[in-house]
């Protein structure tokens, strides 16, 4: 992992968590705009940075493991394992939100969703911060998600303050999609959004069944339509099926990297956002195998590539 980051830019950054200032910040699955999470006013800030909707929670990041019960003193047992288990790491619990924790950063919601985050300029930013930190992705809302501090910069640049808010560099993420969100709340537990730690992983760490989404959409990840970039995506199952439909298809480029899905993670959202500076108009991606990680590749490749009802 490429890390640029100098001792006076985590400084930097800690001081401007501290006093109610933005960060741009490097985690092992995308860069987060990181904001106290116990303050309302940075909160505030974050979704008019974004331009994002006050109702859609946020994902508040923890320094350790062991931080859990002190901002979710409710926490099932099944939240607990999970943490014990697979923190640090791209999971998120949805958990009943703790009092200490403010009711904007959920949206106004009684729950929660908390990780830790298994890169170690996110954990040094958090620890040294002292409080826990809401981050969603660094990104325009509705928009793919930030895998470079580029990303961040040709999203955010002119929408932060240049002296005041900080941008960390910790290189390109080396997981590339969002963390897996698991609604720790309801019975069984439900798989809201797929990430590196999958569906199968989660059944076998809580030694119970697992479901899929159900009931009124709590994810923005669950939109149909998300993670979209301007161009369209449209999908196919082979390289054969895509040389074809782009013969055919003025404007088009394939992108394939189905024989190795961890790159196809890592690269997705950078090859999105390269479409869309070349101009191009049809993105036609050739999906992954549905096995591990290939299933969130799937996902995210599946929303972009969906009629846009938002932004
Ligand atoms: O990997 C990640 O999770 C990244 C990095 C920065 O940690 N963060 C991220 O945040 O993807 P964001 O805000 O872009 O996505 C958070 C997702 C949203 O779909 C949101 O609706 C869902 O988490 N979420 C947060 N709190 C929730 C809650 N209490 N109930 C249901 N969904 C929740
Ligand atoms: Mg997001």
């Amino acid at each position: 992992m490429t890390q640029r980051l100098v001792r006076g830019d985590l400084d930097r950054a800690v001081a401007a968590l501290r006093s109610g200032r933005l960060v741009a910040m490097p985690t092992e699955t995308v860069y987060g705009l990181a904001a106290d999470a116990t303050n309302p006013a940075a909160i505030a800030r974050i979704f008019e940075v974004k331009g994002r909707p006050a109702d859609h929670p946020l994902i508040v990041h923890l320094a350790d493991p062991e931080d859990l019960l002190t901002w979710a003193p409710d926490a099932s047992v099944h939240a607990q394992t999970l943490a014990a288990t697979a923190w640090p790491g791209p999971l998120t619990v949805i958990v009943p939100r703790g009092e200490r924790l403010p009711p904007q950063v959920a949206g106004g919601r009684h729950t929660v969703g908390l990780r830790v985050p298994a890169h170690p300029i996110a954990r040094a930013l958090i620890r040294e911060a002292g409080v826990p930190v809401a981050a969603p992705s660094a990104n325009r809302f509705g928009a793919v998600s930030p895998t470079t501090i580029d990303h961040v910069r040709a999203d955010l640049a002119g929408r932060l303050d240049a002296d005041l808010d900080v941008l960390l560099d910790g290189g390109p993420c080396p997981v590339g999609v969002e963390s897996t969100i698991v609604d720790t709340t309801v019975e069984p537990v439900q798989v809201l959004r797929a990430g590196a730690v999958t569906d199968v992983q989660v059944q076998s760490i809580l030694g119970t069944d697992v479901a899929g989404p159900s009931g009124p959409a709590r994810a923005s990840g669950m939109l149909a339509s998300h993670y979209a970039p301007d161009c369209q995506v449209r999908l196919v199952d082979s390289p054969d099926d895509a040389a074809a439909l782009r013969a055919g298809t003025p404007g088009s480029r394939i992108l394939d990297l189905s024989a190795d899905v961890a790159k196809y993670a890592r690269d997705l959202y950078a090859e999105m956002r390269q479409a869309d500076r070349d101009g191009v108009r049809t993105l036609i991606a050739v999906l992954p195998s549905p096995a591990g990680l290939g299933h969130a590749v799937r996902d995210r490749l599946t929303k972009a590539a969906a009629p846009r009802t938002i932004g």
